[in-house]
C-alpha cells in the first residue's frame, strides 16, 4: 500500500529552463509516498517521458570534474574486474562514461536527441531511444547478449520498473553483470535533502527496495559501494541468481542492516522526515530574509534540478535570490523553472557582484570551495540547507 508522507507543492518540470519567462508554466503536484509492502519511495504524478526527456534536455554529466573522475575510475574498475566484451549504458547522456571504453565494445542508449548526437558524432554506437523491451529485442538481434549493463541516475526516472528489469534480464548474458547507481534514500533522509525529489525522479532507491525489486527477476545484489556523488549515492553490483561464480560481499548485508537501523522499512521514519523538511523550509527562509533586510545580494551557484524543488517549495523569488550562476550552455540566460530568476553565465568575476552564494549544487561543495577561494578570501559566504539551513 502507498502511504502519503510529504507534500512539496506545485512544481514545474525541473529541467525546463525557459528562454522567455512566463507566468503560465505547467506545474504538477509533487507528493511523496512510501510503499509499505516493497518499501519503495516514489512520487505520485507520472509525467510522460517524452515531456521530460526530449531534444532539449539540459543536464550534462561532463559538466563537473567530480562526475568525470567518478566515471573514469569506474571504467578502470570495470575493465580490471569484469573485462566485458560488450558493455551497454542505459542513459549514456553526453558520454562521460562510454568515452572511456573502446568504441567497438560499448553501446549507449540515450533518449535525448541533443545528447545522443554528442556521442554519435564522436563515433560511439548510440541508440537515440527510450529503454524498453522492444529495444532490448532489437539490440539482441543486432549485437547478441551483453556482458555488462550500466546505468547511473536513469532507472529512477522510468515509471515501469517491471519492464526495465525484464528487458535487462532478457539482454544480459548468463554470467553478465548489471551495475546501477542512484541517489541513496538513506543519505537523503540523513541529510534532509528533500531536493532529491522532483518530477523526473519517480523513485528514490534504498538497498532494501532494490533487493525486493530484483527478487522478482531472479537477480541479486552481490556488492554495494557508497559514493559521494549526487549528495550520496549507492552503486549496486548485481548478478543473476543462477550465477554462483560470484560471492556475495558482506557490504550488502551491512547496508541493509544500516537502513533497517535507521528505520527505512517503517512509515514513521518518513513522517519524521516530513516534519524536518517543513522546519528546513522555515529556517532557510529566515536566513534569506535576514540577508535581504541587510541589503546584501545572493547568487545561487549551480542551476540544478534540485534547486528548482527548493525555490518552488519554499517560494523563493528574485527578491531573495537575485540570480543563479552556471556553466552549462543549455541553461545560461534562461530562467529557473517556475521562478523569474535568471541564470547567468559563470565567470570568475561575476561573484564580485554578490555577498552570498546559495549552494544549488551542494553536492559539489568541495569542488566549488576549491574553485572560489577568491570569493572566500574577500569575505564571501555560502548558504546551504544541508543538513540544516545555515551560513558557512
Ligand atoms: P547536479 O547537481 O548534477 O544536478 P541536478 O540537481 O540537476 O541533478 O548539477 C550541477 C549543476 O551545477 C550543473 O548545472 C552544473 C553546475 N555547476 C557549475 O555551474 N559550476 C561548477 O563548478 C559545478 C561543480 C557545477
Amino acid at each position: 500500500m502507498n502511504k502519503y508522507f510529504l507534500d512539496l507543492g506545485k512544481q514545474p518540470l525541473a529541467n525546463n529552463y525557459l528562454k522567455i519567462y512566463s507566468n503560465v508554466q505547467i506545474k504538477y503536484h509533487l507528493k511523496l509516498f512510501f510503499n509499505t509492502k516493497n518499501k519503495i519511495v516514489s512520487i505520485s504524478k507520472r509525467i510522460p517521458s517524452e515531456k521530460m526527456f526530449n531534444n532539449t534536455y539540459p543536464y550534462r554529466s561532463s559538466m563537473s570534474k567530480t562526475m568525470k573522475n567518478s566515471f573514469f575510475k569506474l571504467s578502470l574498475e570495470i575493465k580490471k574486474k569484469f573485462n566485458p566484451k560488450k558493455i551497454l549504458e542505459i542513459g549514456s547522456n553526453d558520454g562521460a562514461l562510454i568515452k572511456n571504453f573502446d568504441k567497438k565494445k560499448v553501446i549507449g542508449i540515450e533518449p535525448c536527441n541533443n545528447l545522443a548526437k554528442i556521442t554519435l558524432k564522436k563515433g560511439f554506437i548510440t541508440y537515440n531511444k527510450y529503454w524498453n523491451y522492444k529495444l532490448a529485442q532489437k539490440l539482441k538481434r543486432k549485437h547478441g547478449n551483453i556482458d555488462l549493463i550500466y546505468s547511473a541516475n536513469t532507472l529512477t526516472h522510468i515509471s515501469n520498473l517491471n519492464d526495465v528489469f525484464r528487458s535487462i534480464s532478457y539482454l544480459l548474458s548468463k554470467k553478465g553483470i548489471l551495475i546501477i547507481e542512484d541517489p541513496s534514500l538513506l543519505e537523503c533522509m540523513k541529510k534532509n535533502s528533500y531536493d532529491q525529489f522532483y518530477n523526473e525522479h519517480i523513485y528514490l532507491f534504498s538497498a532494501i527496495s532494490v533487493k525486493n525489486l530484483l527478487n522478482k527477476f531472479n537477480f541479486e545484489i552481490f556488492d554495494i559501494k557508497n559514493l559521494s556523488t549526487h549528495g550520496g549515492s549507492i552503486r549496486y553490483y548485481i548478478k543473476k541468481k543462477s550465477n554462483k561464480n560470484l560471492k556475495i560481499n558482506n557490504n550488502v548485508k551491512k547496508q541493509i542492516q544500516n537502513e533497517i537501523k535507521y528505520g527505512l522499512h517503517k512509515f514513521k521514519t518518513y513522517k519524521k522526515f516530513s516534519n524536518n523538511v517543513q522546519r528546513s523550509r522555515k529556517n532557510l527562509l529566515k536566513i534569506l530574509q535576514k540577508i535581504k533586510n541587510n541589503g546584501k545580494k545572493i547568487a545561487g551557484y549551480g542551476a540544478t534540478a534540485k534547486a528548482v524543488t527548493i525555490l518552488n517549495y519554499c517560494n523563493i523569488n528574485k527578491d531573495l535570490i537575485q540570480n543563479f550562476i552556471d556553466i552549462t550552455p543549455e541553461k545560461i540566460n534562461r530562467y529557473m523553472p517556475g521562478k523569474k530568476i535568471k541564470i547567468l553565465k559563470y565567470n570568475r568575476n561575476i561573484l564580485n557582484n554578490y555577498d552570498y552564494i546559495f549552494l544549488g549544487a551542494w553536492n559539489f561543495k568541495e569542488e566549488i570551495f576549491n574553485k572560489e577561494k577568491k570569493f572566500i578570501k574577500r569575505g564571501g559566504k555560502f548558504i546551504t540547507h544541508i543538513p540544516q539551513p545555515k551560513i558557512i
